[in-house]
């Protein structure tokens, strides 16, 4: 790709980890005459290249072979210019079942038998070039994938704060992403230890299966409600021990922390004592949900100058009279924490 784009005006630098992939390159370079590439051995992750220096940045199915595709994305977009363009070239899961299946066969016959790849065909007059493919794509230590890991990062805080769904789920909810090739994803959403974790058998009252690949997708785009885009497409099946449980399915409708604010906002509110309830911050006594969209302040309240600042919109409140600084109405209850309390409150 990099010889291909440097045959146009502009300059063109090829960035890759592996010496022999580059000497391969720059080899080609020599032989096709192409003058404007430069060939720079570099590691994505403590990369020598400049931040911002770059009109467009090309990345070729490189990030999903990286330990953290997310943290490689960022290193990827900082070398580009404010207003530049980035580029990014992924695996797609079902465009990847045939090289799977090659793959197996393959790795089984140590790569003596590699059926139906259409590269390797092509280039069987270039042993150097051939065996660059095959380390390539049947060799290679790392091909991430979605999975349990990720969504323990995500998950996780998630937890911490859902005390209503935690209390109304009370137990582990099992979901297993089936995968007759790679294998199945086995995982636990456990709501009292509030942790995700591989399933080791232990008994657990709700069950959804479903596909990997459709996990792994509900977790590469950060989808926030599965049940709109996985439970309503009815790719995938249930079972529970017990009655039905509301609770189970407003969690995964709020994937978010601000989605996951409001319905606890919203639990918060149908009981009045909880609806009542008041935290300290720097000196001030504040209704613990933000009068905007129930954020938990004890967590997204800060007070600087007499102002709170709701951290989830940017909402900000006057504590000295509670007034909404940001909208008409959405008053806050607000006083001093020293003091004493009023009948009304
Ligand atoms: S929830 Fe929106 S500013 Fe607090």
């Amino acid at each position: 790709m990099s010889l291909y784009l440097a045959r146009a005006d502009r300059v063109v630098i090829a960035a890759d980890l592996s010496r022999s992939s580059l000497l391969l390159g720059a080899a080609a370079a020599r032989r096709f005459g192409i003058g404007h590439v430069q060939f720079v051995e570099t590691n994505l992750h403590r990369s020598a290249l400049k931040s911002s220096a770059f009109d467009v940045v090309y990345s070729s199915v490189v990030l999903h072979h990286t330990s953290n595709p997310r943290a490689a994305f960022v290193e990827v977009a900082r070398l580009a210019r404010p207003g530049g363009i980035v580029i990014v070239g992924v695996y797609n899961a079902v465009a990847r079942i045939p090289l799977r299946v090659r793959r197996q066969v393959a790795r089984a016959t140590h790569l003596r038998i590699v059926p139906f790849d259409p590269v390797l065909r092509e280039r069987r007059h270039e042993p150097d070039r051939r065996t660059a493919w095959l380390r390539d794509q049947y060799q290679h230590p790392e091909e991430h994938s979605h999975t349990v890991a990720e969504i323990k990062r995500w998950f996780t805080p998630l937890l911490e704060e859902a005390e209503h769904m935690a209390a109304g789920i009370n137990g582990g909810v099992r979901f297993t992403a089936e995968d007759a090739e790679r294998g199945d994803v086995d995982f636990v959403i456990d709501f009292v230890a509030r942790e995700v974790r591989e399933y080791a058998g232990e008994k657990v009252r709700y069950r959804f299966r479903t596909r990997r690949a459709y996990l792994e997708k509900l977790v590469a785009e950060h989808e926030i409600d599965w049940v709109n885009s996985l439970f309503l497409s009815c790719r995938f099946s249930a079972q529970r021990i017990g009655p039905y449980n509301e609770f189970i399915y407003a969690f995964f409708k709020c994937l978010s922390e601000e989605r996951l604010n409001y319905a606890e906002g919203w639990y918060t509110e149908q009981n009045a004592t909880e609806a009542a309830e008041m935290i300290e911050l720097d000196g001030w006594l504040v209704q613990r949900r933000c009068a905007h969209l129930k954020a938990d302040l004890s967590r997204f309240g800060r007070v600087e100058d007499g102002v709170l600042t709701c951290q989830m919109h940017g909402w900000m409140w006057r504590l000295a009279d509670g007034k909404c600084l940001t909208s008409v109405g959405h008053d806050l209850r607000c006083r001093p924490a020293a003091r004493s309390r009023t009948p009304a409150e």
